[in-house]
């Protein structure tokens, strides 16, 4: 499935400018990645699972189409993926969250796992995976290998940022997987960091730099 990218959104592209400025304080960075997270997770909850209800507003009934949130689970690839939930938690607060503990080993960029708090099982679930940045895929496809094994109904990918490289094998191992992206960006270098990117999303978020 084609990602879904929404950088010609002038919003999108503004906070953006804001995340990939180096200027831009931790607590900013924070806050920008929120809002922006807010946006994404919005578009991707069009697939989420929903139902037909009647509310009593303080006039007369209002017929209206609802959002299942138990049925919805947030899973943030740690650290990264904490600067997502808060705007997930936000849009549909019942929903549980589960993180899962990812590194990136900086020499072989091969995904190291250290921790996870999922159940055993997610079937009848729709699982929104959290990490702002998408770069060989390791550390997504291994969370999405993870929860396929889980059994939910969908596996959605929620980041701020893209390379073409980890999109393709994302994509590739997981055909139906339907991606939700703020930029698309052009490459990664031979460190494997997204060009141009917004250099390390966990250190700007913790101002570990
Ligand atoms: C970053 C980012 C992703 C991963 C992306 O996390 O948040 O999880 O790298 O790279 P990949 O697509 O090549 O796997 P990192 O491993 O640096 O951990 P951190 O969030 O704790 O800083
Ligand atoms: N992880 C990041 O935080 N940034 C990148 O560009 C690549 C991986």
């Amino acid at each position: 499935m084609m990602p879904t990218v929404l950088q010609e959104e002038l919003a999108v592209s503004h906070l953006l400018s804001v995340l990939r400025d180096k200027r831009t304080s931790a607590a900013e960075f924070v806050a920008r990645t929120e809002t922006l997270a807010t946006l994404l997770i919005a578009r991707a909850l069009d697939l989420a699972p929903s139902e037909e209800a009647v509310v009593d507003t303080p006039l007369e009934p209002a017929h209206i189409r609802r959002i299942i949130e138990r049925d919805v689970v947030g899973v943030p690839i740690l650290r990264a993926g904490m600067g997502m939930e808060r705007a997930f938690l936000r849009l549909i607060p019942s929903a549980p969250v589960h993180h899962i503990g990812v590194r990136r080993d900086e020499a072989t960029f091969e995904p190291n796992y250290y921790y996870d708090s999922l159940p055993e099982d997610l079937s009848g679930k729709t699982a929104i995976i959290l990490d702002p940045m998408l770069a060989t895929g390791g550390s997504a496809i291994f969370t999405a290998k993870r929860l396929s094994a889980l059994n939910p109904d969908r596996i959605v990918f929620c980041g701020i940022i893209g390379a073409p490289e980890g999109v393709r094998r994302l994509t590739s191992e997981f055909p139906d997987m339907a991606v939700f992206l703020g930029a698309l960006d052009e490459r990664l270098d031979e460190n494997a960091y997204i060009r141009p990117g917004l250099g390390d999303a966990g250190d700007r978020h913790y101002g570990t730099t």
